[in-house]
């Protein structure tokens, strides 16, 4: 059994977040999801979509609050097979970047990163400033992936959910998770 964790913050476009916990339900059926929302991102899924928590939070099947810092996840002792965060907000990256392990996603990062397991952190900021881009080369020199929102257009989206899913798969693909949520170029 494989298991992951799952961190939605409170940046723009938890539905990336949303859809990435469906789809790793779907792909890898055996797996245990560990979910911790912020109270940034139910404040956002609120505001821009029509997903409600308490159907996120079925998705997983554990969750946390981000105040739970004695939760087993924020242990390195608690072996998993990565971390997601999606979307990453500044905030958060900001955090991991300077080792401030101040809530539960922000601990479970730097622990994720002591011990040398798999980061990703999806971040949809646009445009960057100096702080934002010297943060994701901290985080990457720490071992983490930084892994922005931006679609490909190759594989000719046609609605918001084919671009998300794109996003999504191309997570799934560093998690080494077949599936098949977009048609690959040459393929
Ligand atoms: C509607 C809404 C949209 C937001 N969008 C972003 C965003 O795209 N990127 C970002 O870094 N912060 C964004 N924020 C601000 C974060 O939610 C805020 O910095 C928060 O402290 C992040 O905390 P968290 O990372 O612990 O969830 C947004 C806030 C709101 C209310």
């Amino acid at each position: 059994m494989r298991r992951f964790v799952v961190a939605i913050t409170g940046a723009s476009g938890v539905i990336y977040g949303v859809r990435f916990l469906e789809a790793l339900r779907a792909h890898s059926r055996d797996s245990e999801i560990h979910l911790i929302m912020t109270r940034g991102a139910i404040k956002v899924m609120r505001s821009e979509t029509e997903v409600k928590p308490e159907d996120v939070v079925k998705l997983a099947d554990r969750v946390y609050g981000e105040d739970e810092l004695e939760a087993p996840i924020a242990s390195g002792s608690f072996r998993h097979d990565g971390m997601v965060v999606i979307p990453c907000s500044m905030k958060t990256l900001a955090s991991i970047a300077h080792g401030i392990a101040d809530n539960l996603v922000t601990r479970t990062a730097d622990v994720t990163l002591k011990e040398r397991r798999r980061l990703i952190l999806v971040i949809r900021e646009t445009p960057l400033n100096l702080i934002h881009i010297r943060n994701m080369e901290l985080v990457t020199l720490a071992g983490a992936i930084v892994m922005p929102a931006s679609p490909g257009f190759y594989h000719r989206p046609r609605t918001i959910d084919d671009m998300v899913n794109f996003i999504v798969g191309r997570v799934l693909d560093l998690l080494g998770i077949e599936h098949s949520l977009f048609k690959r170029w040459g393929e």
